[in-house]
């Protein structure tokens, strides 16, 4: 019993590591600060978009199945976040609007 608790914890401890939030300060500079520009004046304005919109269209450029012209570049922004981490900031943007 002892051994499973032990082992649990420090499976815990080891996803709390894996997880990373997605950093939405790096966004600004080709978004604006409040996600109101159009980046590099090619996309679409992400302000006002829903969170299930946000998260669809990030994780479609993760997954290459969503984007424009300039897709590479969002690929690189956000290619390294699992999903889960994608969906979580899906839900938090529009405190940045
Ligand atoms: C180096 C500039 C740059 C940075 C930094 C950047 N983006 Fe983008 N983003 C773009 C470009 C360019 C597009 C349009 C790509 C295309 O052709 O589909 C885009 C598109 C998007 C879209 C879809 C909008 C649409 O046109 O449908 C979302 C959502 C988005 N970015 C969110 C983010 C988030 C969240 C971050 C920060 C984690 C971020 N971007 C960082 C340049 C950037």
């Amino acid at each position: 019993m002892k051994k499973i608790v032990i082992a649990s914890i420090a499976a815990m401890a080891l996803s709390t590591v894996a997880m990373a939030e997605v950093n939405g300060k790096v966004c600004a500079s080709c978004h604006g600060q409040h996600f109101e520009k159009k980046a590099l004046g090619k996309s679409n304005v992400v302000q006002g978009l829903p969170a299930e919109e946000v998260a669809m269209r990030l994780k479609g450029y993760k997954h290459g199945t969503y984007g424009g012209a300039m897709k590479s570049v969002m690929k690189g922004q956000i290619g390294k976040y699992s999903d889960e981490e994608i969906d979580a900031f899906a839900k938090t943007i529009n405190t940045m609007y």
